[in-house]
C-alpha cells in the first residue's frame, strides 16, 4: 500500500528551522555519560586521534548508560536513536518529542535485530544453511513482533554482504558466499520484517547493509579496503542489495569501506546513480556508526566540515552517532556551501519513513503489557528450535556412529558444552544467557547417561566408562562478528590437545563445533568419527543438538560457505574461475605446494542419516527460460529433507565465467523409498554477465547444467545457446 506523503512532508519542511532539519538527521547511539559526556562516535574518534587510550575507551564503554540528552529532544535536535530496546524508555522519550518539542516530530528507534530479538535464532550464516526462504521469513516475522513489542521501528538488517573470506569475522552475519542465496535470504528477511503494511504495529523497517561489498574487504581484515572490477561488483556483490530494494526495503546503510578508493559514505555514484536513479530507491539512508566522520580517517575529507559536505552530497541522510552533521551542517548550509535543497532531500527521506511507519498517526505502537506478552513466546521458542534443527550441518559420520542409541554412555568435554551465553553468537544484544539451552542442559532434560569433564582434566578416567566421547570446541562468540577478523582460523592448541588425547582412548569421538565462520579443521576431518557444525544455534541450541545426536531429527543443513584446509587458501569459494592451468595434476598448474587445491568441505555440502539418489535429469529451453527436471529418491530407511541444488557452468563467453554458479535450489521432504520429480525454471536473464565495456550480455556459449546434493554434483546436461532461440 503506497501512500504519497509528499504534501505532508512539504508542509512540515516549510515549518522547520534549520536546527530542526539537522536534528532529524541525528541518530544517537548509546551515549557515554562518563567523564567525557560524549557520544559513542565522539569517543571512538578521541581514541583514533590518540586523545584517550584504548584502555580508557574500554573503561568508558563499560560505564555506558543511557542518558539520552532529553533537552536535545525538546529542542528538536535528535531525530532517532540506535540501541534502545525497551518500551518504557522508548515511550517516555517519544512522549517528550511529541509533547515538549515545537513541532512534535516523532523519534525513530533503530536496533540491530540481526537474528532475533529476545528469542535468538541461529546466526545468519547458520540459518542460511537451512536453504529455506520460508523459514528465513518466519524467523524475521517473529523477530519483528518481539522488537516492535519493545518499541523498535527499524532493524539494521538483513546484512546481505556476499562473503568469501573466512578470516572476516562478519561472515557470520550474512548468508555466506553465494549471490543467489544472499539475495533470497535478504528478500525473505525484508518481507518478514516489513510485511505488506509497514504502518502495522508489529512491522518494522528493514535497513539493508552494508552497501556495498563490505564482505570483500582485502585480506578478510575488517574495515579494510575493497577494490574490484566493475564487472565483479555488478555480477557478484550488488545483486543481493538490489533484490532487497526490489522487495521493498525502506532503508540502506552505506558500508564503512571504500569501493576502488571512494568510501561508500561519500560515493555519489553508488548512492545516487545506482541506488536512487537506477534502482529507484526512495527510502532513507543511515550511515554506519561514525562513518561520516571517518571520511577524515579515510583521507578523502580534509576535515569534518568536508566530511559532512561529501556525505550529504553523496546522499547519506542520517548520521549515526558521529554528530558530524550536528557540528558542521548549519554553517555549511547558511554559508551556501551546501544548498538547502540537499538538506531538505535528506530530511524528506527520513520523514517519509516515519510517515510510512505510522509514527505521526499512531506513535505509541506498544506498551509494557504487549512487550511482556510477546518476548520469548513459547511459539518463538519452538521456531528457534526448528531453525536450529535446520541449521546444524552433519559434516562427517564415519560408520554411522550417529545417531546414538538412547542408552549410549557419553563423556562430554569442552567448556562450550555448558556455556548458555555462548550459544547466541554475535549481535544477540537483547538475548538473555539463561534463557538459552546449552548441550548439557539438554542432556539433563532428556535423561541422557553422561559425565561432563569440561577441561578434560581426567580424560582417561572419564572416557573409560563411556561408549562415545563428545568434544565441544570452535571459537568464542567474541571471536566472531564485527572487529573480529582472524589471521589464523585453525582450532586452538588446547582444544586440539584434548582432541588427540580423546583419540588415544580408542573410543569414538564426536566433535561438535560452535563457531561463526568456516574453520580450518583438517585434524577433525581426519580423526573424528563424526562432526556436527552447530555454529551458534541460538536459544534452543542444546535441544536441537540432542535431537540430532539421538536421531529424533535427521540433519538436513548444507554449507553456504566453503571450509578451507588451511587459512592460506582464503579466500576460497566455489564460484571460482578455471584459470588456464586448472587442477593439481602437473607441477605447472594453479595450486599450492603445501596445501591441497580443494577445500576441506565444499559449498552445498552436508550429510544426512539417509541417502538420496538423483536420476533422469532433463533440460529443455522454453523461450528465455531453461527448464530442468530430475528425479530424486530416498534410498535409505529414515525420512529426511534433501536440499536439491542446480548449478550452471557457462563456457565460451567474452569474459571468463565461474566454473559453476548456483541457479536454483529446493528443499524436498522424502519418506524412506519415496521418489519425487523436481523441476526448476531458470530465466536466461539469471545468466547475464558484463563484457569488458560493461555492456550486459546474455550467454551465447554452451551451458552445462548440474543437479545434485552439493556443488560437486556430477550429473549434468549440456545446452548450446546456439540451439536456443535466444531473444537479444
Ligand atoms: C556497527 C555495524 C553495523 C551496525 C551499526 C549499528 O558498527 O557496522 O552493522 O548496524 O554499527 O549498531
Amino acid at each position: 500500500m503506497n501512500i504519497d506523503y509528499s504534501d505532508r512532508i512539504a508542509a512540515l519542511l516549510k515549518e522547520m528551522t534549520i536546527d530542526e532539519k539537522i536534528g532529524q538527521l541525528r541518530q544517537c547511539g548509546p551515549s557515554i555519560a562518563g567523564a567525557f559526556e560524549v557520544s559513542f562516535g565522539e569517543l571512538l574518534n578521541m581514541m583514533f586521534d590518540g586523545k584517550i587510550s584504548k584502555e580508557e575507551f574500554d573503561r568508558l564503554m563499560s560505564t555506558a548508560h543511557q542518558d539520552y540528552r532529553e533537552e536535545d529532544i525538546r529542542r528538536g535536535e535528535i531525530g532517532s536513536f540506535n540501541g534502545i530496546g525497551d518500551s518504557a524508555t522508548i515511550n517516555r522519550l517519544q512522549k517528550i518529542a511529541l509533547e515538549e518539542s515545537r513541532l512534535g516530530i516523532p523519534l525513530l528507534f533503530g536496533y540491530d535485530v540481526i537474528h532475533g530479538f529476545r528469542t535468538t535464532f541461529p546466526i545468519p550464516l547458520a540459518e542460511s544453511c537451512a536453504w529455506d526462504p520460508d523459514l528465513w521469513q518466519r524467523t524475521a516475522r517473529a523477530a519483528a513482533d518481539e522488537a516492535t513489542a519493545a518499541g523498535i521501528h527499524m532493524t539494521f538488517a538483513p546484512m546481505t554482504d556476499v562473503a568469501r573470506d573466512a578470516r572476516w569475522g562478519r561472515i557470520c552475519e550474512g548468508a555466506g558466499e553465494d549471490v543467489l542465496l544472499n539475495s533470497m535470504y535478504g528478500v525473505a528477511k525484508v518481507k518478514g520484517f516489513q510485511t505488506e503494511d509497514l504502518s502495522a504495529p508489529d512491522a518494522m523497517a528493514a535497513c539493508i547493509k552494508h552497501f556495498a561489498a563490505y564482505g570483500a574487504v582485502e585480506a578478510g581484515k575488517d574495515y579494510n579496503r575493497v577494490d574490484m572490477s566493475m564487472q565483479k561488483l555488478h555480477e557478484e556483490y550488488l545483486p543481493p542489495y538490489k533484490a532487497c530494494i526490489e522487495a521493498g526495503a525502506r532503508a540502506v546503510m552505506p558500508a564503512f569501506n571504500d569501493i576502488n578508493g571512494v568510501p561508500c559514505s561519500a560515493n555519489t555514484w553508488l548512492l545516487q546513480d545506482v541506488l536512487r536513479k537506477e534502482w529507484k530507491f526512495d527510502g532513507m539512508t543511515v550511515s554506519d556508526a561514525n562513518a561520516v566522520r571517518e571520511l577524515v580517517s579515510h583521507g578523502v575529507a580534509e576535515n569534518e566540515a568536508e566530511a559532512a559536505k561529501m556525505a550529504m552530497t553523496a546522499g547519506v541522510d542520517m548520521d549515526m552517532s558521529s554528530d558530524t552533521y550536528r557540528r558542521e551542517l548549519k554553517k555549511l548550509v547558511t554559508n551556501g556551501t551546501i544548498p538547502e535543497e540537499l538538506l531538505d532531500r535528506a530530511v524528506a527521506n527520513i520523514l517519509r519513513i516515519k510517515f510510512e511507519l505510522g509514527l505521526f498517526d499512531h506513535p505509541y505502537q506498544t506498551d509494557e503489557d504487549r512487550e511482556s506478552r510477546t518476548l520469548m513466546k513459547e511459539e518463538y521458542r519452538r521456531l528457534a528450535l526448528e531453525a536450529a534443527q535446520k541449521s546444524i550441518v552433519l559434516l562427517k559420520n564415519e560408520g554411522g556412529i550417529l545417531p546414538l542409541k538412547k542408552n549410549t554412555k557419553l563423556a562430554v568435554f569442552g567448556k562450550l558444552a555448558k556455556e548458555r551465553g555462548q550459544m547466541t553468537g554475535a549481535w544477540a544484544i537483547a538475548s538473555k544467557d539463561d534463557e538459552c539451552v546449552s548441550l548439557i542442559d539438554a542432556l539433563d532434560s532428556c535423561g541422557a547417561d553422561y559425565i561432563y569433564d569440561a577441561a578434560g582434566d581426567s580424560i582417561e578416567k572419564s572416557a573409560e566408562a563411556a561408549d562415545v566421547l563428545i568434544l565441544t570446541l570452535g571459537e568464542n562468540k567474541e571471536e566472531s562478528g564485527e572487529a573480529a577478523s582472524r589471521a589464523d582460523i585453525r582450532l586452538k592448541k588446547d582444544d586440539l590437545d584434548i582432541f588427540f588425547r580423546l583419540k588415544q582412548t580408542g573410543k569414538p569421538v564426536v566433535a561438535v563445533l560452535f563457531n561463526g565462520r568456516p574453520l580450518a579443521v583438517p585434524e577433525l576431518h581426519d580423526g573424528a568419527d563424526a562432526i556436527l557444525e552447530a555454529w551458534y544455534p541460538g536459544t534452543e541450541a542444546g535441544t536441537a543438538l540432542v535431537q540430532i545426536l539421538f536421531g529424533k531429527v535427521n540433519p538436513s543443513a548444507k554449507l553456504t560457505a566453503t571450509f578451507p584446509y588451511s587459512t592460506g587458501q582464503c579466500p576460497i569459494y566455489y564460484a571460482h574461475i578455471n584459470t588456464g592451468r586448472p587442477g593439481a595434476h602437473s607441477k605447472y598448474s594453479s595450486k599450492y605446494l603445501d596445501t591441497p587445491l580443494d577445500p576441506l568441505y565444499c559449498f552445498g555440502y552436508g550429510l544426512s542419516y539417509t541417502e538420496y539418489e538423483y536420476s533422469n535429469i532433463n533440460v529443455s529451453a522454453f523461450g528465455d527460460e531453461i527448464q530442468v527436471t530430475f528425479q530424486i529418491r530416498n534410498i535409505g530407511n529414515t525420512a529426511g529433507d534433501e536440499i536439491t541444488q542446480c548449478y550452471i557452468q557457462d563456457t565460451a563467453e567474452e569474459r571468463i565465467r565461474p566454473v559453476r554458479q548456483l541457479k536454483a535450489f529446493r528443499r524436498v521432504h522424502l519418506e524412506p523409498g519415496e521418489s519425487k520429480t523436481v523441476g526448476y525454471m531458470i530465466p536466461l536473464n539469471d545468466m547475464m554477465y558484463y563484457d569488458w565495456q560493461m555492456n550486459r550480455k546474455l550467454p551465447c556459449g554452451n551451458l552445462k547444467i548440474y543437479v545434485g546434493s552439493d556443488v560437486n554434483a556430477p550429473m549434468y546436461c549440456e545446452l548450446s545457446m546456439k540451439e536456443m532461440k535466444v531473444h537479444k
